[in-house]
């Protein structure tokens, strides 16, 4: 069985410090043999912004797979957006924008959505998703395969409409051929998990999307994912903070019966 953390949109800049302290705690205490965040590392891409997420990120005692988001490219300073939108996240954060991850039973990849054209929404490119379907094709057909973008493919299942990821349906469709069975998403600030939504194509894909945790919340409270993968079975265990610490709120469990996701 292998246990992932999948956090999003820590949006340092504003992020309560008692927060990330107990969220290294928690992390800490279910060790995770990978830890995913999904985007909006800061607030607004300045550079004391991402200086304090490489210490946050520091002090994670694991391994981690990390995918920019919009607030990852500066809004405002339009020479810096349109030049180097992302040239403050690579120099402390990552070098690489599509970064992957595998070991015997799971092979993750992180595919960037951000723009800075199409900034709120982000955009995913026919040759992103030909280039991680290449790579994944070259691995084991047993292992999990997973997607991880900031920008969700499906809109949130309550609540006004939200813009989904330029080329949604199709590279879901793509993503689902090339043999993924999870995609994890945040941006929304909402979590699906409870409510996770199964969707797509023959369903085989499961997306799952995180909330925040930072101090940009909508109506919900901060929180994380757990998921436990133990194929043909996962599980999304909710970690809420209650002011506090973090509490498994919610769980929901899935089978994959055929091509199909079904919850239990
Ligand atoms: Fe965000
Ligand atoms: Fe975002």
């Amino acid at each position: 069985m292998n246990k992932i953390a999948h956090i999003s949109d820590l949006h340092f800049g504003r992020v309560d410090p008692d927060l990330a302290d107990a969220l290294i705690k928690d992390l800490e205490e279910l060790a995770p043999v990978l830890v995913i965040i999904s985007g909006d590392i800061t607030q607004r891409a300045r550079a004391r912004q991402f200086a304090a997420a490489r210490d946050f990120l520091d002090r994670i005692p694991f391994p981690k797979l990390i995918v920019p988001g919009n607030h990852d490219i500066p809004l405002y300073n339009l020479g810096r957006r349109f030049l180097s939108p992302l040239g403050r996240y690579k120099r402390y954060i990552s070098q690489e924008l599509n970064p992957s991850f595998i070991n015997n039973e799971l092979a993750v990849f992180g595919i960037n959505t951000a723009r800075p054209f199409t900034w709120i929404n982000g955009r995913i490119s026919d040759s992103q998703i030909e280039q991680v379907c290449a790579k994944a094709g070259k691995l084991s057909p047993a292992l999990f395969k997973i997607a991880v973008t900031h920008h969700p493919f499906i809109p949130p299942p309550r609540g006004a409409p939200l813009s989904v990821v330029g080329r949604a349906r199709k590279s879901l469709t793509a993503l689902e051929s090339c043999g993924f069975e999870l995609v994890l998403s945040g941006h929304f600030h909402m979590a699906y998990s409870g409510d996770v939504t199964v969707e797509a194509v023959d369903r085989r894909i499961l997306v799952v999307h995180a909330s925040t945790v930072s101090t940009r919340r909508r109506g919900e409270p901060n929180a994380y994912n757990i998921i436990e993968i133990n194929p043909p079975r996962l599980s999304v265990i909710s970690r809420v903070w209650d002011g506090s610490r973090f509490y498994s709120a919610m769980q929901s469990n899935f089978i994959m019966k055929g091509r199909l996701w079904e919850k239990r």
